[in-house]
């Protein structure tokens, strides 16, 4: 799916990115600028994107659409046009052999050379196994595997990073095949604290519900009592507690 600055704007401007992987999120911006408004490439250098490695809910995914969103924002000034393409795996699924090689070679084959493409693999160990691991380790699955896995490679090799960046997400990084974790460039995205998670769910509290004070203490509950919170289920407590509201209100009325 292809999100061009408009769209982005319209479903990743939340307010509310308050940017606890701040300095994660800087270097990533700068990194994908310069390369953006680079005039002559030093073929020298290997940069093809990046990879960030991190805990389920560390917020990679949200790192990314930040990312693009920013870019795209910083450099339409300059009329350079910023897109993000967000890869699932059923874009390159197919029944026919080499299929999805083809669909994959397809998607780093962007035509319109005055557009710049941050093309986004979320989650790519669910994608693209290990050659080696242990799951890939029956006939067919693993002749799909290392076509496929060459083909990446290959692309991410002609990528020219002064119009393809590519970047790609995992949680769990030894699932992702040695070759292509060596070829770009790794952020380790550490896990929120409780802290920066309080701080967080405060700004994400929807104007229906601001000023309920129980809301807040049970988000500090949830903090306090449980030994890995987790962003997801602060998330599901707040829409817990609204859609409760809502039926109060209903019943009171
Ligand atoms: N800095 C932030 N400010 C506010 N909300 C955030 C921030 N970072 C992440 N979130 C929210 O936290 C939730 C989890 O983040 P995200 O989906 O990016 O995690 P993830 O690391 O990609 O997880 P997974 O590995 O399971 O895919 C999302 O709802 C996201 O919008
Ligand atoms: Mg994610």
């Amino acid at each position: 799916m292809k999100f061009n600055l408009q769209k982005m704007k319209e479903l990743f401007n939340k307010n509310s990115f308050t940017g606890p992987h701040q300095e994660i999120f800087d270097e990533l911006v700068e990194i994908t600028e310069y390369f953006f408004t680079l005039e002559e490439l030093d073929l020298k250098i290997p940069f093809r994107g990046f990879l960030l490695n991190g805990k389920p809910a560390s917020g990679k995914t949200e790192i990314v659409k930040q990312l693009a969103y920013k870019v795209a924002k910083k450099l339409k000034p300059a009329n350079i046009r910023v897109e993000l393409i967000f890869v699932n795996s059923s874009d390159i699924s197919s029944g026919q052999v080499g299929g999805a090689e083809q669909k994959l070679a397809g998607i780093f084959n962007q035509e319109d050379q005055e557009t710049k493409y941050i093309i986004f693999f979320d989650d790519i160990d669910c994608i693209f196994l290990n050659r080696n691991s242990k799951k890939s380790q029956n006939g067919l699955m693993e002749g799909w595997l290392y076509r496929i896995n060459s083909t990446l490679f290959h692309e991410l090799d002609m990528i020219d990073p002064r119009r393809i960046i590519f970047v790609a997400t995992s949680n769990i990084i030894k699932m992702v095949d040695n070759a292509l974790e060596t070829r770009l460039y790794r952020f380790d995205v550490p896990k929120f604290t409780r802290a920066q998670l309080l701080t967080i769910m405060k700004k994400r509290i929807p104007r229906a519900l601001e000023g309920k004070e129980e809301l807040i203490t049970l988000v500090k509950q949830e903090l306090e009592s449980t030994e890995h919170p987790n962003i997801r289920y602060l998330e599901s407590l707040i829409t817990r507690f609204f859609i409760k509201e809502i039926k109060n209100r209903e019943n009171r009325e």
